[in-house]
């Protein structure tokens, strides 16, 4: 029998602007722009959207890095829950010039950045933490760092100007106050598990992976939320209810990134910001993909586990995992399952997850000399949107012979989905251009796409087997034959596997 863990209601506790706050009587979905704009009366920080795409009510939040220091992070307010401020500290708009304008406020000015009050606090705060965290780098840096902000009137060239400005100037050494934070911080988050109750609506937080273990058993119909990146909008745009929640996020057995025996694991709880290094030391094409998943601020919040374990059917970390034979490592209880995570996925809104199981790492093989993989996201928008199709190849060759394929994809199914057909098309033979043209004929055994707002059925299918074919000739060497694959006619199969 799972033990019940301590769960006795506390105040959400967490720093303001450097001053303390003790909040009691918000129900738990209560977002952070709402306690902002509204019993704390800091408007600056505006609402666009209130679905994290818009950028306008960025703010910085920072909590204590696990080993003594801070970690400090852009956040849309608009789908962060309060009580995850538990243990956090908030900056927003008005604390930042308050002691005159900052370099980067100057640097707005004097390049006309900003026409409209609207998107411009948005800009700053995210500029800003893309300078304190070391993002700014380059001007490709400082658009990949505002690629989750839209402003509609002054255009974004001025605002570049202004972030490529600041790019250079040293960030202030915060080290000694840093200490005093964290250890601040964590006092503020309370020892064992953090409680909250208001308004009929509880919110738990467990700190450790035995009592998220405990406290899931004692909840099973808790809903689990780890960035909110989806569940903030499950609240913002649905206006569901959710009377129990387990905020999986400051469990820090589930932030952490081990590697043994040419396999990593990745804890439930890493963010896709955390991911990416490591993901792109895996295969490039990964860094790639997650440059483009969703915007910064995104990123700062969203979580492996959370992509995985909501199931969509157009997430973009599954089919990359599924290509390279990921593992998914389930808890319940004192119980591990591991299982493949294509099998993870039974059929749309369905998941191989028992009530009170949680995700609690995945399991990432690294690529063997013999192995070759390819990732390529196609979405409409190329910077911060959800994508039409999502490709994912791993092939093992035994000497130029394929002898295993894993060809998956998002977006082309009900769930992220292997292209059978397509790989056994494939096994046996050189991946030469006729191979390649059996395996993207053989696709259409595999999938009878949907078509939405985001692509017609042809489209899709046509982008999947054009994505199988640049990846064959990406491997003949022929880096000239890059494809860019930009519509449904824009390229005329027949004639690639002709010309093969
Ligand atoms: C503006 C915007 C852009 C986006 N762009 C992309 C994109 O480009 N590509 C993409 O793939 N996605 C995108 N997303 C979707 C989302 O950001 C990702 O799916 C993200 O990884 C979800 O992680 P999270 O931690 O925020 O999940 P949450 O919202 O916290 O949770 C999502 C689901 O997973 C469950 N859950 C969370 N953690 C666990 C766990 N450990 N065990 C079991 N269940 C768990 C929750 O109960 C919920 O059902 C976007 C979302 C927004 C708002
Ligand atoms: S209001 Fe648009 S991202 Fe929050
Ligand atoms: S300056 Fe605000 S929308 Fe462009």
């Amino acid at each position: 029998m799972p033990q019940a863990p301590n769960l006795s209601p506390r105040p959400i506790r967490f720093l303001l602007n450097g001053e303390k706050r003790e909040v009691t009587g918000e129900t738990p979905t209560t977002t952070l722009l709402d306690y902002l704009r509204g019993p704390e009366r800091l408007t600056g920080t505006k609402e666009g959207c209130a679905e994290g795409d818009c950028g306008a009510c960025t703010v910085l939040v920072s909590e204590p890095d696990g080993s003594g220091g801070i970690s400090r992070r852009s956040a849309n307010a608009c789908i962060q829950f309060l009580p995850a401020m538990n243990g956090r500290a908030i900056e927003t708009i008005e604390h930042l010039g308050r002691d005159g304008l900052t370099p980067l406020q100057t640097a707005m000015v004097e390049n006309h950045a900003s026409q409209c009050g609207f998107c411009t606090p948005g800009f700053v705060m995210q500029l800003h933490a893309g300078w304190l965290t070391g993002a700014l780098t380059d001007r490709q840096s400082v658009k990949d760092a505002i690629s989750g902000n839209l402003c509609r009137c002054t255009g974004y060239g001025p605002i570049v100007e202004a972030g490529l400005e600041i790019a250079g100037e040293p960030v202030p050494d915060t080290a000694a106050e840093d200490a005093a934070l964290s250890a601040g911080l964590a006092e503020m988050e309370g020892e064992g598990v953090f409680a909250y109750e208001a308004r009929g609506h509880r919110w738990y937080a467990p700190t450790n992976v035995d009592d998220l273990a405990d406290t899931y058993a004692a909840n099973p119909d808790a809903v689990l939320v780890a960035g909110a990146t989806d569940v903030g909008l499950w609240v913002t745009k649905q206006y569901r209810e959710l009377p129990v929640m387990i905020d999986v996020s400051h469990v820090r057995d589930l932030k952490v990134i081990e590697e043994a025996a040419g396999r990593v694991y990745f804890g439930a709880a890493i963010t896709h910001r955390e991911a990416r290094d490591v993901l792109a030391g895996i295969h490039p094409d990964l860094g790639e993909m997650l440059r483009r998943f969703a915007g910064a601020q995104i990123r700062n919040a969203g979580t492996i586990g959370g992509n995985i374990a909501n199931g969509s059917p157009i997430g973009d970390l599954p089919p990359c995992f599924i290509a390279l034979g990921s593992r998914l490592f389930l808890r319940k209880g004192d119980d591990l399952r591991i299982v493949p995570l294509e099998d993870f996925f039974i059929d749309y809104g369905r998941q191989d997850r028992g009530k009170g199981e949680f995700v609690a790492a995945v399991e990432v093989p690294r690529l063997a000399d013999n192995q070759r993989f390819f990732a390529h996201k196609i979405s409409k928008r190329f910077d911060s949107d959800i994508s039409a199709v999502m490709a994912a190849f791993c092939l093992t060759f035994d000497g130029d012979v394929v002898s295993e394929a894993r060809l998956a994809f998002g977006g082309m199914a009900g769930i992220p989905k292997r292209a059978k057909a397509a790989e056994a098309a494939l096994i046996g033979r050189p991946f030469d251009g006729v191979a390649a043209r059996d395996a993207m004929a053989a696709m259409a055994e595999d999938f009878s796409p949907l078509t939405d707002m985001r692509a017609s059925s042809d489209y899709r299918l046509k982008t999947a087997q054009n994505l199988l074919k640049r990846f064959q000739l990406e491997l003949s060497g022929a880096a000239s034959a890059r494809i860019a694959v930009v519509g449904p006619d824009a390229l005329d199969l027949a004639a690639i596997g002709g010309a093969a």
